[in-house]
């Protein structure tokens, strides 16, 4: 009952929220600042279809500019049959909320981070480990590679009607806190925001902290309040997010390199001529390109931005954080198939 209550929720915002960015002729992002018309970025000619696509980033994150700038070329290529409208700053809600959005046809695409996959198909937990990818490009060279990846990609189709498109990098994941935090000893009694999955859950847990799963949109009132002491993420969403302004050490701990997805409806991909197929995977395809490479500018500059604004970013022993990682490896891929889908991921590396 509760359950069916919260998606007739979920479904009633999201359909607000469309309803009003088709009266302002805009992406639903009018209330915040600096925000772009994702109706005019995708450059439809009216007579398309606009692909609308659900994202908790602000428009200055690498995943705002990359996939506003592939709605640009989609349009282009197919001379505006498919455009996309990209709606930042968790305007449609939360990621939880976008699975179930994708999946009803609400809206057409989203960016879900790998643990939201991991509640519906448990073998997504791989992406969220420490230790399986060694660096981001090692990390976008799997992602990638449909030879490694194609099945896991297309296995929420039949279940969920959700198609995997793509990944993008997440970087480097490391800790952030209100008072320094330098060994796991110092995260002991420590709450520490996840993402609502088991092994962001049993992470912090092997840690020694206590780990408070919630939405990434809610994470900076929670520090702010106290409720948290603090988070761990990326220093592009640390500076985005302005958590520094509420947690100012950041704790090189460099846990894993995390992975963002790219899901599309599989009724709407299916919809798309050969034709338009083929455009849409090469647009695609320079979007995560150009989103690796502007991760990587961007990580440096979000790091001095969030100096000048008071952070600290120090080194650590990111070891002793991996170390009391690693068991985590055995204690979530425990099939043959999650084994062999690591060895391959490895062995591409
Ligand atoms: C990163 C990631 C998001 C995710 C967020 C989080 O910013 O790119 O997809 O939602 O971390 O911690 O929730």
């Amino acid at each position: 009952m509760r359950k069916n209550y919260r998606l007739t929720g979920i479904a009633t915002a999201a359909i607000a929220a469309l309803a009003l960015a088709a009266c302002g002729g805009g992406n639903g992002e009018a209330a915040t600042d600096g925000a772009t018309d994702g109706a005019t970025a995708g450059g439809g000619n009216g007579t398309g279809k606009s692909l609308r696509l659900a994202l908790n980033q602000t428009e200055t994150h690498p995943s705002y500019i990359a996939l506003n700038a592939m709605g640009e070329d989609l349009s282009e290529a197919t001379d505006g049959r498919w455009n996309v409208d990209v709606f930042p700053n968790s305007t449609l809600g939360d990621q939880g909320e976008y699975l179930q959005m994708v999946s009803s046809g609400v809206v057409d695409m989203a960016i879900v981070s790998a643990p939201q996959l991991e509640n519906i198909n448990g073998d997504f937990v791989i992406f969220s480990l420490p230790t399986v990818f060694s660096d981001i490009d090692s990390q976008m060279a799997v992602l990638s590679n449909t030879d490694i990846v194609g099945d896991i990609y297309s296995s929420l189709e039949s279940s969920n009607k959700i198609t995997v498109i793509g990944g993008f990098t997440q970087g480097e994941r490391s800790v952030y806190t209100k008072d320094p935090v330098e060994t796991p000893a110092d995260l002991v009694g420590k709450k520490i925001r996840v993402q609502e999955s088991p092994v962001f859950l049993a992470m912090i847990e092997a840690l020694g902290g206590s780990p408070t799963p919630m939405a990434y949109g809610e994470v900076y009132t929670a520090l702010q309040s106290g409720v948290i002491d603090g988070a761990e993420n990326n220093e592009i969403s640390y500076h985005t997010q302005k958590h520094y302004e509420v947690a100012p050490y950041f704790s090189y701990t460099r846990h894993l390199v995390g992975a963002d997805f790219l899901i599309i409806n599989t009724d709407t991909l299916n919809g798309m001529s050969e034709e338009d197929r083929a455009t849409f995977d090469t647009t695609w395809e320079t979007a995560w390109q150009d989103h690796t490479e502007l991760w990587k500018v961007n990580t440096e500059t979000a790091k001095e931005e969030a100096e000048a604004g008071g952070a600290t970013f120090a080194e650590v022993d990111a070891a002793a954080f991996q170390d009391a990682l690693t068991p985590l490896l055995d204690e979530f891929l425990t099939s043959p198939e999650q084994q062999a889908l690591l060895a391959a991921i490895k062995d591409a590396q």
